[in-house]
């Protein structure tokens, strides 16, 4: 989501200055900023958000928004291996508030997830709804949005938390459901559907994610919460049967496995005080997962190698790093 960000940016603001601190861990990759590479105001630098130093290194030279993209983002890893979860996705948060102390930083925004309030079975969760996170994913997350609350009432910082539903497009890791089915499909593979797939989710496409952040950059308050939901409500076999109909695939490639544990049943947002700022999903679920079902068709070169465990290798020919 970060570079589908750091595109759309800096097309819209062709004179701000984008910095994008990354790690690089399994998910980062530069192959997916490559068309802005060379642009004269984008600058990466290889560095932890866990890291004080490597963070003093960027937000100490004059930056003056932070919007943390940076995160342990999949629930599967997170059940099998919390820890980088808690470092990342806390102590990184917090590492970047203290920087945005220190520097005295003119705004920060957290860009967190609805999964922090747990599931819903009817309904929908406002932005003052209770945190009840059922992953160490989610409670990662939530323990760094309560940092950010904290850092606003306390130090009186300039901080924004937006909680998304999920989003799918371009440039996905292909281990999270839409690009994992999309290239199991290509690749002639099952798709692996958890439980019943009743399961709901709303979902967003990434480039309207990117204008509901750009807006609330702009018509944000600070210390305010925004949800960015779009209403496009699925289960989880409502959006694997598109996938497989969009592709010319039958239901026999449908594998159902064993459920993940303590896995949410309904994510749904309120997200009317986004709306308020003027923001509204301008692409429809459909035509978001036929675009994304085009990218991943045409861009194999770029999702194979991530698929088949040679992404090392694939990252050392690439940047002989
Ligand atoms: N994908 C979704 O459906 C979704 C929905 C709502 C919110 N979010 C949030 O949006 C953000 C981005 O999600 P994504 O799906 O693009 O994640 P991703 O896993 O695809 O990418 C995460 C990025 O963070 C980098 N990173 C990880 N640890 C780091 C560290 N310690 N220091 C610096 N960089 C580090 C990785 O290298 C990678 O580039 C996350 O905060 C996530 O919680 C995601």
């Amino acid at each position: 989501m970060g570079s589908n960000f750091i595109r759309y940016i800096l097309k819209k603001h062709p004179d701000w200055q984008v910095v994008n601190l990354d790690k690089l861990t399994y998910a980062g990759n530069l192959e997916n900023l490559k068309e802005v590479s060379r642009n004269k105001n984008y600058q990466f630098v290889k560095g932890d958000i866990a890291e004080a130093e490597d963070v003093a290194k960027v937000i100490g030279e004059g930056v003056d928004k932070i919007i943390n993209y940076a995160a342990e983002t999949h629930v599967d890893r997170s059940i099998m291996a919390p820890d980088a979860f808690i470092k990342t996705d806390i102590f990184g948060t917090y590492t970047l508030l203290e920087a945005a102390k220190k520097y005295n930083v003119a705004q920060y925004i957290q860009i967190s997830t609805d999964e922090v309030f747990g599931s819903i079975k009817k309904g929908f969760f406002d932005e003052s709804s209770p945190f009840r996170p059922n992953s160490p994913y989610s409670a990662s997350k939530a323990g760094a949005d309560l940092l950010c609350r904290a850092y606003f009432k306390t130090y009186n910082l300039p901080i924004i938390v937006t909680h998304a539903c999920n989003v799918f497009g371009l440039n996905q890791y292909p281990e999270k459901l839409i690009p994992l089915f999309i290239t199991n499909l290509l690749e002639g593979k099952k798709v692996p559907v958890y439980g019943e797939g009743q399961q709901t989710r709303e979902w967003i496409f990434t480039e309207d994610h990117c204008r509901a952040i750009a807006m609330i950059m702009e018509k944000g308050q600070s210390g305010e919460v925004y949800n960015i939901g779009t209403g496009f409500e699925k289960t989880n076999l409502e959006t694997t049967k598109f996938i497989l109909r969009e592709m010319g695939s039958g239901e026999e490639m449908i594998e159902y496995v064993k459920d993940r544990p303590a896995h949410d049943e309904r994510y749904a947002i309120n997200s009317q005080k986004l709306r308020g700022l003027g923001w509204q999903p301008s692409v429809s679920w459909e035509e978001g997962l036929r675009r994304t079902i085009s990218w991943y068709k045409e861009n194999r070169n770029w999702w194979q190698p991530l698929k088949s465990g040679a992404y090392l290798e694939y990252y050392k020919k690439q940047y002989g790093k």
